[in-house]
């Protein structure tokens, strides 16, 4: 048993969705989570940029004597996870692969879609490791941007984000997908919006609930998971203020937590 937290990070906010499948899958863990909300957002950043700042957030939780590490940020798991892997020993879980397992499972057309921020469309990380787990499967990616301003702000389900959500999803929906992965962290938090316009036809797949799993299975398999009965403490930080965090957790976790600030540029 391995009574140590789990480090959970993000560019900003999007991560607490995850957060909130790992609450579900091990409640007695630990969490601590560092929302990078003053550099956000990843997505429109260099493969450099964005390698850059996961290593800062990574030695931050290192800091924090986390037993594992998620990359709750799809941008940072298609950018930058080896890199993340090289630099520590301590295991470093990210979301792409989890998110992929569950398309593939998912589709019965072998047609899926993938929306993400630009810089993770760009990497393509999601298309090569579909085609690898079955080459048959046609992949349509679509970078949505807008989505990640739309969540923080908390507009999730209203006018502007429906008429973005068809805006965007149109294209993939002419492609006759029956599976939609959700590779952004922030985009779980508009699910309703992006499934009433895709419809019930299309599977929305949140690569959270596959990856909370996974870390589950791995600390098991290594006799670290925690094994008190208590519910575990849940520890948030900041690289700056955001207000509309309290009322995300109050939305994403069902409680109003509230964060500490730290200067990440100092790790
Ligand atoms: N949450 C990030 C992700 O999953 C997207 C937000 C950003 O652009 O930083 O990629």
């Amino acid at each position: 048993m391995d009574t140590r937290p789990i480090g959970v990070f993000d560019s900003g906010v999007g991560g607490l969705t995850v957060v909130k499948q790992v609450m579900k899958v091990m409640p007695h863990e630990h969490i601590v989570y560092f929302g990078d909300t003053a550099r956000v957002p990843y997505g429109t950043k260099s493969k450099d940029a964005v390698t850059k700042y996961s290593l800062q957030n990574v030695r931050f939780l290192q800091s924090k004597d986390v037993k594992a590490i998620i990359v709750a940020c799809n941008t940072a798991s298609s950018n930058s996870l080896e890199a993340m892997r090289a630099a520590t020993d301590i295991p470093i879980f990210g979301v792409v692969v989890p998110g992929v397992e569950a398309a593939v499972r998912a589709t019965q057309n072998q047609k899926v879609g993938v929306i993400g921020t630009a810089a993770t469309v760009r990497s393509g990380a999601y298309e090569s490791m579909i085609r690898q787990k079955n080459p048959d499967i046609a992949v349509y990616s679509k970078a949505c941007p807008l989505f990640v301003p739309l969540a923080e702000e908390g507009w999730t389900d209203n006018d502007i984000s429906r008429l973005t959500a068809q805006q965007y999803l149109n294209e993939l929906l002419s492609k006759d997908i029956d599976t939609l992965v959700l590779g952004c962290t922030h985009y779980p938090l508009l699910k309703r919006c992006i499934g009433t316009t895709v419809g019930e036809r299309v599977k929305l797949v949140d690569p959270a609930k596959a990856t909370a799993r996974q870390v589950r299975d791995f600390l098991a398999q290594q006799n670290q998971l925690n094994e008190n009965e208590t519910e575990g403490e849940r520890r948030f930080y900041l690289s700056d203020t955001t207000s509309m965090f309290q009322a995300l957790c109050q939305k994403a976790l069902k409680h109003p937590y509230t964060a500490q600030i730290i200067d990440i540029e100092t790790y």
